[in-house]
């Protein structure tokens, strides 16, 4: 009999989830309208330390929304690392303007604030007051940091090459909601910050996001312009074109449910990496997440970097040997500079990005994943490189000529 399966990572909704939808359900409040939505939106301010957030339909919504708060404009530019999902690209396009890839560091993976400094010195160019990207002639007026697979990125470096360029920062920390920055909440580093609730994300509502903000207005008009920019709800007056974006009162039940969970989501995420990190780091070829002198990340996504020169194997086929153990893995996205999609944007060379590539491979991580699921997992990576090893070191003992022999003489 096969062995049971063991997914990348699944949501974990046995709290008081169900308790909170059946009082929606039993109040009649499913829509955006009722008291869930705004319970959870305070909730989750104070979770974070913020003063305002405000509930939307998916993270890339928040995004969409946060961009149009920044005043992006249609023709600008917008930088970002080229290694991320492909949501926050997608976003600047959906405000008719333009993603520019920068690399991400070696070490953490995140925006290397070396690389955006450099595009801006290097690539950059003061015209008519404004700064300009001087092979595209287009402005760039925003940095949108993606705190990707649980880690933050260095937070303040970007702010203060932001703000010597006068360039607004719009961060995505939809993957790393949970994870501090110099002991302080992600959340509380930018004037807004995108978090998403997608099924396979730290604390799930189905689908759904967050944008947060420390500004009085700015959180206003979030709630403006996600619920159809309605200036008179009784006459339907709108002076904008406005969203559809509101997170509905039963998404907001479970992420109240979730909510009360996330310190525990957060430990059983780190534990998991302590017990990978222990286990397969003496493995030859594999590397292992690194936390910068900057983070207590959320391991939101725990993922390993296969060498395969020195592991026996690469990336790919530990992903099928895995699949083979009906183990779940997955690697990277491709990076955004090589992405059919966004093939009309500007990019520096990303070469960290196209590593990273291909070496990741990221593990089951569950925060539900059990001990002995996990020590199959570990037992399977550490397996596929030894028969790797065993089956590399027989084809050198035997010589070439006898091994192109049938197997039946
Ligand atoms: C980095 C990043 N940004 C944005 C999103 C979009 O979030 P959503 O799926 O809630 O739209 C995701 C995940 O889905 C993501 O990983």
């Amino acid at each position: 009999m096969a062995p049971a399966f063991i997914p990348l990572c699944v949501p974990n909704v046995d709290g008081n989830e169900r308790a909170y939808v059946d009082r929606c359900l039993e109040t009649g409040w499913v829509s955006a309208a009722g008291p869930f939505v705004e319970r959870f939106e305070r909730e989750f301010a104070a979770a974070l330390g913020v003063p305002y957030a405000v509930a939307t339909a998916s993270g890339t919504a928040a995004l969409h929304t946060a961009l149009l708060l920044a005043g992006v404009q249609p023709g600008d530019e917008v930088v970002l690392p080229s290694l991320t999902f492909i949501a926050p690209a997608n976003a600047i396009r959906y405000v008719g303007a333009w993603p520019t890839f920068v690399d991400v560091d070696p070490d953490y993976w995140q925006l290397d604030p070396g690389e955006l400094c450099a595009f801006l010195r290097d690539d950059c160019m003061v015209s008519g007051g404004e700064l300009r990207n001087r092979h595209t002639g287009r402005r760039v007026v925003a940095v949108l940091p993606v705190d990707i697979l649980g880690h933050p990125c260095d937070l303040q470096a970007i702010k203060q090459i932001a703000d010597q360029y006068g360039l607004t920062v719009v961060e995505d920390a939809t993957e790393s909601l949970g994870a501090l920055y110099r002991g302080r909440p992600l959340g509380q580093w930018s004037r807004l910050t995108c978090f998403s609730f997608n099924g396979n994300k730290l604390m799930t509502t189905g689908g759904g996001g967050m944008l947060v903000t420390d500004d009085p207005e700015l959180a206003r008009r979030a709630l403006y312009l996600t619920t159809q920019a309605k200036d008179d709800p009784v006459e339907f007056v709108h002076r904008e074109i406005g969203y559809n974006y509101r997170l509905t009162s039963v998404q907001a039940a479970l992420g109240c449910a979730q909510l009360e969970r996330l310190p525990g989501f957060v430990a059983a995420k780190r534990r998991i990496a302590a017990r990978y990190a222990a286990a397969l780091g003496d493995l030859p070829g594999i590397g292992l997440m690194r936390e910068a002198p900057w983070a207590t990340a959320s391991y939101w996504m725990y993922t390993i970097l296969v060498d395969p020169a020195r592991y026996g194997a690469d990336s790919r086929s530990l992903l099928k040997a895995l699949a083979a153990r009906n183990i779940q893995a997955r690697p990277l996205w491709q990076p955004l500079h090589l992405s059919p999609a966004h093939r009309e944007s500007f990019a520096r060379p990303c070469p960290a990005a196209s590593r990273l590539n291909q070496v990741a491979l990221s593990l089951p991580c569950s925060t539900g994943l059990t001990e002995d699921d996990q020590r199959r997992v570990i037992a399977a990576v550490r397996h596929v490189s030894a028969a790797h090893r065993q089956h590399d070191e027989t084809r050198r003992r035997v010589p070439a000529a006898s091994r192109k022999l049938p197997p039946s003489l």
